[in-house]
C-alpha cells in the first residue's frame, strides 16, 4: 500500500539519545498509546533505524547533545516531512526551542511537565493521512462503466492468490456490491459495520468483519439489503485499507465503476490499478477519460494498468491497433470472451473451480503473472511439487 494513511493502530515511536530518566517520563506520559521500542536509539543509529522502522513519530533527546539533536531532525525531516518530530528536553529555553522549530522539529516537550502535549503529538501521528508506506499490495479495480467485468476479475484475481497468500476482497462498489454473491456467500456482517466502528477498528475487528470463503479468501462485503447503505468519508476509506493492508498480503479491492469518494481513495493508495474496459467503443472511449482523470490526480503511469475484457478476435470492427491509438497507450492485459464466465456467475463459484484450461481463466492467471511478476505461479509449482513429495 502507498502512503498508507491514517493509522488504526497504536503509533510506532523511535526514540533517540534521550536519558534513562527522560525515557521513563516517555514511557509514564505515552503508557499503552503507543507501540514504544524496548530501548533508546543512539545518535548515530538514528537515520539507520529511522529506514528499518519507518516510525510515525521520533522523539529526540535534547538534553545529552544538542546540536546532534538539531542535526539528526534536520535529517530526517528531509527525510521524511510526514514524521512527527518530537524534541524532548528537561527544561525550556527559547535559543534551544527556535533552532528546534527551524531544523523542522513539531513540538518541544518539556517532560514531565509537557505530557498532555507530548500525548497530543501523538495523536497526531497517529491520525494523520499519508503516514508512510506500509502493509500487503493493494489492487484496485476500476470498472470503465457498469457490466465490464470488475467483480468478476476482482473475485477471480483473488482466487488465483488466496492458495498461497492471505488475500481480502474489499467490497467498494456501494452501488452494487455483488462481490459476496459471486462467491455464493452471504454476509453476515457488512463493511457498513466496519465504518460505523471506525473509532474501534483494529485487526481483531476485521476479522470479525470478513466472511470467509473455501478457497481462503476473506471478502469485506457490502451487505444484503441496499437500504442499509450509508456515505462513506475519505477518512473512513483510509482507515479501513490501511487496517486490510496491514492484516493481508493483498487487498483486492472492488470499486465498481462511480467515481466516488471511496474509489478515488483507493485509487490515491492502491500500488497498481486496474482499469478495465470491454471490447466495444463506448467502453473504450470512458476508458481514455478514466486514463486522464487518474492523469490529472496525479498518479504515476506506472501503476496503471488497463485490461481489456470480452475480447474476441473476430471482432474485427474493432483492432486492438485502432483501440491502443485511441487510448494512447498500450492495453496491458487481454482477457477473453468466455461462455464459462456466465456460468462461473450464475453458480457461485471461481473460474478455475469449473475448468483449470478455459481460455478466461488462462488470461486470469496471465494477468496474476503480470501483477505479481510470476511470483504466485512459480510457488504454486512448487506448492504442488511438496503435496506430491508429502503423499510419497
Ligand atoms: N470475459 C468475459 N466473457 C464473457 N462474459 C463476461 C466476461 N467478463 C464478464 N462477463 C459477464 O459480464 C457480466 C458482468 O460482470 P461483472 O463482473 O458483474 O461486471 P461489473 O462488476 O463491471 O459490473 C457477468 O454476468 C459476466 O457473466
Ligand atoms: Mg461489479
Amino acid at each position: 500500500m502507498r502512503s498508507a494513511g491514517i493509522s488504526s493502530n497504536a503509533a510506532t515511536v523511535l526514540v533517540i539519545g534521550v536519558d534513562a530518566r527522560a525515557m521513563g517520563l516517555v514511557r509514564e506520559a505515552l503508557g499503552a498509546e503507543a507501540a514504544l521500542p524496548s530501548g533508546v536509539t543512539p545518535y548515530e543509529d538514528a537515520l539507520a533505524m529511522m529506514r528499518k522502522m519507518r516510525p510515525e513519530m521520533v522523539l529526540v533527546g535534547f538534553d545529552t547533545d544538542f546540536e546532534e539533536a538539531i542535526r539528526i531532525g534536520a535529517a530526517i525531516h528531509q527525510e521524511s516531512t510526514r514524521t512527527v518530530l518530537v524534541a524532548i528536553a528537561a527544561r525550556s529555553d527559547n535559543a534551544r526551542l527556535r533552532a528546534a522549530m527551524r531544523a523542522g522539529y513539531r513540538e518541544f516537550v518539556v517532560l514531565p511537565d509537557d505530557a498532555e502535549l507530548l500525548r497530543q503529538a501523538l495523536h497526531e501521528a497517529t491520525f494523520r493521512e499519508g503516514a508512510g508506506d506500509d502493509g500487503g499490495e493493494v489492487i484496485a479495480l476500476w470498472g470503465s462503466k457498469g457490466g465490464v467485468g470488475t467483480t468478476l476479475l476482482g473475485v477471480n484475481l483473488a482466487g488465483e492468490l488466496s492458495p498461497v497468500h492471505r488475500v481480502c476482497l474489499v467490497d467498494f462498489d456501494f452501488a452494487m456490491g455483488d462481490a459476496a454473491a459471486f462467491l455464493d456467500l452471504t454476509p453476515t456482517q457488512s463493511i457498513h459495520d466496519l465504518f460505523r466502528n471506525l473509532h474501534r477498528l483494529d485487526e481483531r475487528m476485521l476479522a470479525g468483519h470478513v466472511v470467509v470463503h473455501p478457497s481462503k479468501i476473506h471478502v469485506l462485503a457490502q451487505p444484503a439489503e441496499l437500504a442499509s447503505r450509508e456515505e462513506v468519508q475519505p477518512e473512513g476509506v483510509m482507515r479501513v485499507l490501511t487496517a486490510v493492508a496491514r492484516a493481508y498480503q493483498y487487498c483486492i479491492v472492488d470499486c465498481g465503476n462511480s467515481l466516488d469518494s471511496a474509489a478515488m481513495t483507493a485509487a490515491t493508495v492502491a500500488d497498481h490499478i486496474l482499469l478495465v474496459a470491454t471490447h466495444d467503443v463506448p467502453g473504450i472511449k470512458n476508458t481514455w477519460r478514466r486514463l486522464q482523470l487518474i492523469e490529472t490526480m496525479g498518479i504515476e503511469k506506472e501503476r496503471v494498468h488497463v485490461i481489456l475484457n470480452r475480447f474476441d478476435r473476430k471482432n474485427t470492427a474493432l483492432p486492438m491497433s485502432v483501440i491502443e491509438d485511441n487510448l494512447r497507450r498500450k492495453v496491458d492485459i487481454v482477457i477473453s470472451e468466455d461462455r464459462l464466465a456466465a456460468k462461473a456467475v450464475n453458480d457461485g463459484r471461481l473460474l478455475r473451480e469449473l475448468d483449470r484450461k478455459a481460455p478466461i481463466t488462462r488470461d486470469i492467471e496471465a494477468m496474476v503473472a503480470l501483477l505479481t511478476d510470476g511470483e504466485v505461479q512459480e510457488e504454486k509449482k512448487s506448492g504442488s511439487v511438496m503435496g506430491w513429495l508429502f503423499r510419497f
